[in-house]
């Protein structure tokens, strides 16, 4: 069966993405400090050659056990199931041929039809629940693996309803002091992982967790 799985970029201190981004203030100073947060989160990221070639962003990059892991995962990766602040920043900043090549879930309480994008993605809007988005998502992934995108709700009601199968994070050495956290508004029973792997980079500590 398909396994259910995170992988995201975490702040030492715990967060997913710093705090203040509005998407009505996208071009204002506070979202310029944001963006400068972020790219720091996600620097690594930036650096690495199949990053790049799904992004567009031009030719070259590294190309070693980082790139590897990433390009696994995209090959696992049959669905992905993101939250709609997600899907809002994406919407705006992804390029036409948005970077999953595969169908998305959209949890949502907006109504809307499908969005067919270029290059294999379609970003469905789901209106009842996490559950039920993870059926469409089985009945969608063709034996591949779910990618839980995130953002940080999204991962909560996922860790909370015991679904997650393993945790991938890439731990970077910067500090937000506040934002999005990732592991709040969690209840008991809480989920036991173990560790699965570690890679040890400067700029980031991947983790790979499995449940128990
Ligand atoms: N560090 C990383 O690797 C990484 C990865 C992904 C995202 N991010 C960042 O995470 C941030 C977004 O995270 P977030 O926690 O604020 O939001 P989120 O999880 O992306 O989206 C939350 C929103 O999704 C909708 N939603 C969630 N669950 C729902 C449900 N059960 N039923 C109906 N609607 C539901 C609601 O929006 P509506 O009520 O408006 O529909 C809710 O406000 C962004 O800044 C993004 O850039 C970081």
């Amino acid at each position: 069966m398909s396994k259910v799985f995170v992988n995201i970029a975490l702040s030492l201190d715990g967060y997913m993405a710093p705090e203040g981004m509005t998407m009505e203030h996208w071009d204002e100073p506070e979202f310029k400090n944001w963006g400068a947060k972020w790219s720091a989160l996600m620097g690594w990221i930036f650096d690495q050659q199949y990053f790049r070639h799904n992004l567009k962003l031009g030719p070259g990059g590294e190309t070693g056990p980082v790139n590897d892991m990433l390009r696994h995962t995209a090959e696992r990766t049959g669905v992905h199931i993101m939250g709609k602040r997600m899907f809002d920043g994406g919407e705006r900043g992804w390029p036409e041929e948005a970077p999953f090549h595969t169908p998305v879930f959209v949890l949502t309480h907006e109504k809307r039809e499908p969005w067919v994008r270029p290059g294999g993605t379609t970003f469905y809007f789901v209106n009842d629940g996490p559950e039920r988005a993870l059926e469409q998502a089985r009945e969608a992934a063709g034996g591949r693996d779910i990618r839980i995108a995130g953002g940080a709700d999204v991962i909560q009601q996922y860790l909370n309803l015991g679904l997650i199968d393993e945790l991938e994070i890439a731990l970077v050495p910067v500090l937000f002091g506040g934002g999005r956290r990732l592991f709040e508004n969690l209840h008991e029973p809480l989920p036991s992982f173990r560790i699965d792997k570690v890679l040890d980079t400067p700029k980031a500590t991947h983790l790979r967790y499995v449940r128990m």
